[in-house]
């Protein structure tokens, strides 16, 4: 096989991962907690789904009543389109039914709805989901699911990571709510930084620590090709892709509004838990005027400059203790066109205006004024880089 097309065919096999019910349910109530009306009189649209593997449909169709939703529309993508290694067997769901199709079964997505009390047994669930088959395979960027898109009021799902950013740019360019899985990587890319940045975009409730496992339709596939996806787990004998995976949306949650409880940079000097802080202190980079903070914890209270922080700083982000002003990370930076003139890095794609180079090579695209450009670093007194850092995320205290 060509290297593009073996490519293409591991990427496709890393797509087929399925959320389990519980990492959904854990999520969702967060946002419920935040606002229990949060999904009251709206219209949910679950793309890239199939509720015949899916938990997404499963978990919002049993749960219609409790969260007042109006409408639930969730799509499916056709067999195939997929490009898998796993055999196609329709479900009796869809056998059972007349206006089941053989060739359609396979070449078409299919579209589920739930609006009303179908079955009149005075409770809506997923005995009430009506199906069809979609005019296309259920492509998320067909024109017909793009007006599914349009009529809904949130979209809610695990999309296909291989084109996460087109997923991505799909919903904010609709100017949607939104709550989805994403890899961690994604979030400090140059093309979801900057929504990071202007508070378009944040990190879920569940810690982006946590190991988020999947169902996979081929589970001996997972076992012996060590080279899909980043390993798996089995637990009580059932086999689990793992994958490094965070929850992202633009709704409002809890956690995104619990201050950080914090100490003050001498407190730090004296009583941290980090030997890296304890007795020594804060080291200035020697590229940035910006000083370094090796742990989230051990942010000083009363520090008024910049500071970098892990990216891991994201997950314990409060828009109203902390402004984010940029990121060691290539292209994430204020010069970013997205920041000024567009609201989607679909946009600027679309304007084909330059947003700055990822690669190696190159020292250009500074990612914030007087730094250059490179992972943050120290020089010893003989002029020598003795430490480069991870990405940084650099912050400051708001001012109060
Ligand atoms: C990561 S899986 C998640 C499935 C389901 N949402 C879940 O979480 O259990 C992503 C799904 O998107 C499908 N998919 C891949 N490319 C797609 C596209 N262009 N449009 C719609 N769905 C697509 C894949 O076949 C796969 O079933």
């Amino acid at each position: 096989m060509a290297n593009s097309n073996l490519k293409k065919a591991k990427a496709a096999k890393n797509d087929e991962f399925y959320t389990q019910y519980s990492d959904i349910q854990k999520e969702i109530n967060a946002y419920l907690d935040f606002n229990p009306n949060v999904f009251k009189g709206k219209t949910i649209l679950l793309p890239c789904d199939d509720p015949e593997w899916s938990n997404f449909t499963k978990f919002f169709a049993q749960n219609f009543q409790r969260f007042g939703i109006k409408k639930l529309i969730s799509t499916s993508y056709a067999y195939d389109s997929k490009n898998v290694d796993f055999d196609y067997q329709p479900t009796l769901f869809e056998t059972v039914d007349p206006r089941f199709e053989v060739t359609k079964s396979k070449s078409h997505g299919k579209i589920f709805t739930i609006t009303s009390d179908v079955n009149n047994n005075d409770k809506i669930d997923i005995e009430d989901l009506k199906w069809e088959y979609l005019e296309g395979d259920g492509d998320f960027r067909s024109e017909e699911v793009k007006k599914l898109r349009d009529e809904s009021d949130i979209i809610i799902t695990n999309p296909p990571f291989s084109i996460f950013l087109e997923f991505l740019d799909w919903i904010i360019s609709a100017e949607k709510k939104f709550i989805v899985i994403c890899n961690k990587n994604s979030l400090g890319s140059k093309e979801v930084f900057p929504y990071v940045m202007q508070n378009k975009l944040w990190v879920g409730k569940t810690p982006m620590s946590v190991d988020l496992l999947f169902s996979v339709p081929n589970e001996k596939s997972l076992l012996d090709n060590k080279s899909i996806g980043s390993g798996y787990r089995i637990i009580d004998g059932k086999v689990y892709a793992r994958s490094q995976s965070i929850w992202i949306t633009n709704i409002e949650h809890g956690k995104r509004h619990q201050p950080l409880s914090l100490m003050t940079m001498a407190d730090n000097i004296k009583f941290s838990k980090h030997k890296e802080v304890r007795g020594i202190g804060y080291k200035k980079y020697d590229n940035y005027d910006a000083i370094e903070v090796p742990f989230t914890d051990a942010i000083p209270s009363d520090f008024k400059g910049v500071m970098g922080v892990p990216i891991s700083f994201l997950d314990k982000y409060n828009p109203d203790q902390f402004e984010i002003i940029g990121s060691s990370q290539r292209s994430c930076h204020n010069n970013f066109p997205d920041l000024k003139k567009y609201d989607t890095y679909w946009e600027v794609k679309q304007s084909g205006e330059k947003t700055g180079s990822s690669g190696k090579k190159t020292n250009e695209n500074p990612n914030i004024e007087r730094n250059d450009g490179k992972n943050n670093y120290f020089i010893n007194e003989e002029g020598h880089i003795v430490q480069s850092l991870y990405t940084r995320v650099f912050i400051k205290h708001k001012e109060v």
